[in-house]
């Protein structure tokens, strides 16, 4: 039997370990995305509660700035929910269903992901690897998750 290489989108890149998050906390990631055979800037952030994770484009649904806007933390007091730093918007971690704020029921843009091993990996995303490295921080720059089986 012959085994094929799978697809790119496919591969799961390593976006950070898990214990790089503290529960009820969320962290943004600066990624690049491949669309059209070309490199795009992706800001996400990955929220953790215990041992799950959900991760979300770092763009709120109201005026589409990132949620950290005016150095804010994603997060309100109590860390129970994501907070848009801008007008303080209220999303649901969960669902990213705005709950409370000037998009109520508008919602954010969801991105798979997957813990393998304690990493936190994206899925289903085609992501630059090495070619990205000269434009984000080293410790954000994506990596194949070369230890699982896919
Ligand atoms: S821009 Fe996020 S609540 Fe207005």
């Amino acid at each position: 039997m012959t085994e094929t290489a799978p697809a790119d989108m496919d591969v799961p890149y390593v976006v950070c370990g898990l214990n790089e998050i503290p529960s009820k906390r969320a962290k943004d990631f600066r990624l690049g995305r491949i669309e059209n055979g070309e490199v795009k800037h992706w800001s996400i952030l990955i929220y953790r509660l215990g041992q799950n994770v959900y991760g979300y484009e770092n763009q709120c649904p109201h005026e589409g700035v990132g949620l950290d806007f005016g150095g804010e933390r994603f997060v309100n007091d109590n860390g129970s929910l994501l907070m848009c730093g801008k007008h303080g918007a209220l999303f649901d971690p969960g669902t990213g269903e705005c709950i409370d704020g000037p998009c109520l029921g508008q919602a954010l843009k969801p991105v798979p992901l997957v813990v393998l091993d304690d990493d936190v990996c994206v899925i289903g995303i085609e992501l630059a690897g090495e070619d990205i490295e000269d434009d984000v921080d080293e410790d954000e720059d994506p990596s194949l998750c070369d230890d699982v089986g896919v």
